[in-house]
């Protein structure tokens, strides 16, 4: 008999059994599922539902369903969700009383709270996998401290940096990753128990305490708001979103610079793999599925966007839809973390390329007009002196390196000895001193406040509850 069969006189098709099931990926809220009725059982008790001895049989019950549901097969079923099927199960242990147990609830709560719960510990556990990333990130800035890049801007060579400061560029994104998902964790705290389906429940339930036991920081002010809100599940996906979008930025640039043409990188033979035709090919397979996965994640965020849009209060069972995305985001999301810290960690660097690059470029060109500027030429001037040194030197065939100071002079006499030294890409990322800079004082500086910074995000996350994979 279904849980809500009753009020009608034959069942529903095979057909709609089979469209609106969802035990084969809800089965995933099944330990929060078990977690939340067995707080649901110690309130039956306060309001004198169960008898304590009763509510003990069935807090045993749910602790054997927790041990047995790692046995292969165990959730071969064809209940209609979870929630059925955790009940059925709990009757196999305790028979008739398990038909107490769903007394002042209803689905509705159940499923909001069982998913905020899921959802908690899927963040603490990508907030890990953050962390390893950052550190991952740190130890290769702290490896290679002098190795120097030239920095692009649309995609042309614009002027030094380190690579460390690089590195630490990604750094910062992937703080502010953590910082997000820590916002949708603090969402997703709050407890929908006691809500019933929509009004609340018709029993005095103490919601505080139904919190606490289920391991909530704190209460849903309404009950038609609680039961049908999936802001929490948007914030997880949004913050998942931008993460991705971050990695996928990050795998292009190492695509590039792992190529032929860059050289700047090699990558391990951990995260790449070859062709089947061309016995040459090491192709960036690790990355390039990252950047496709980036898709997909956001993909996932426009369709709940898409669900929640125009949904009548409160619960509709357009909700179930939900889940889907927001599981194989958790998945991907997860993974693609840790398989972008293995790309770092088993990368081999070429500096040597890197800082050629940087020299046959004219990555320099500013540091000279700015040269001209604190001599006392307008900039406006300096940059039109300088771009014209370029084109003759681009006409030539001349590298920066390739310049006497006599000849830079026919350009501008205010050039002096100094402009010799900026033409060296090294000497002119050393100008960039200021807070935020590329100099090697401001990285190395930057480079120990984000060790610092690491460290209090992994203090935090063991302090509001730690946990999660
Ligand atoms: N499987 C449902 C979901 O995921 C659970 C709640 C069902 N409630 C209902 N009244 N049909 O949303």
């Amino acid at each position: 008999m279904k849980l809500w069969g009753g009020r009608f006189d034959s069942g529903p098709s095979e057909l709609f059994e089979r469209y609106s099931g969802s035990l084969d990926f809800d089965r995933r809220l099944f330990e929060a599922d078990v977690v939340g009725s067995k707080a649901f059982a110690n309130a039956l008790e306060s309001v004198g539902i169960l008898t304590s001895e009763e509510r003990d049989r069935i807090l045993e019950a749910f602790d054997g369903m927790l041990a047995d549901s790692a046995a292969p097969g165990y959730f071969d079923a064809d209940d209609e969700d979870v929630h059925t099927f955790v009940i059925r199960k709990l009757g196999e242990s305790v028979g008739d009383l398990s038909e107490k147990i769903h007394t002042g609830r209803s689905r509705n709560e159940q499923v909001a709270a069982d998913f905020r719960l899921w959802a908690k510990a899927s963040i603490r556990g990508v907030q890990v996998r953050l962390g390893g990333l950052m550190e991952s990130l740190l130890a290769l800035a702290e490896r290679e401290p002098e190795a120097l890049l030239p920095g692009y801007t649309h995609m042309r060579r614009a002027q030094a940096v380190l690579f460390p400061h690089y590195l630490l560029a990604y750094f910062e994104m992937f703080c502010r990753d953590w910082e997000r998902f820590q916002q949708a964790y603090e969402r997703a705290d709050v407890s929908p128990l006691g809500c019933g389906a929509l009004a609340g429940s018709g029993f005095p339930f103490d919601r505080e305490r139904m919190a606490k036991d289920m391991g909530f920081s704190g209460i849903a002010a309404n009950s038609l708001d609680s039961v049908s809100d999936r802001d929490f599940a948007l914030d997880f996906l949004y913050a998942s979103s931008v993460a991705m979008l971050h990695a996928s930025r990050m795998a292009e640039d190492w695509i590039l610079y792992s190529s032929e043409e860059f050289g700047f990188l090699d990558l391990g033979n951990e995260v790449t793999s070859g062709s089947s035709l061309m016995p040459q090919k090491r192709n960036p397979d690790a990355l390039e599925l990252l950047r496709g996965k980036s898709g997909r994640v956001c993909g996932s965020l426009q369709a709940l966007m898409m669900t929640l849009k125009g949904l009548p209060l409160a619960y509709n069972r357009d909700l179930q839809e939900d889940k889907e995305g927001v599981f194989d985001t958790a998945s991907q999301v997860a993974e693609s973390i840790e398989v972008l810290a293995l790309c770092v960690d088993t990368a081999k660097i070429r500096p040597q390329a890197m800082e050629r690059a940087a020299e046959e470029g004219w990555v320099s060109a500013t540091a000279l007009a700015e040269i001209l500027a604190r001599n006392g030429v307008s900039f406006h001037r300096a940059h039109q002196i300088v771009g014209g040194i370029v084109l003759e030197g681009v006409k030539q065939g001349k590298r920066p390196g390739d310049w006497t100071l006599e000849e830079l002079r026919e350009f501008a006499p205010e050039l002096d000895s100094r402009a010799m030294e900026a033409l060296s890409p090294r000497n002119a990322l050393e100008n960039h001193a200021l807070p935020g800079g590329t100099s090697t004082a401001s990285v190395r500086k930057a480079a120990r406040v984000a060790r610092e910074r690491l460290a209090e995000l992994a203090r935090r996350s063991r302090a509001d509850g730690g946990g999660g994979s």
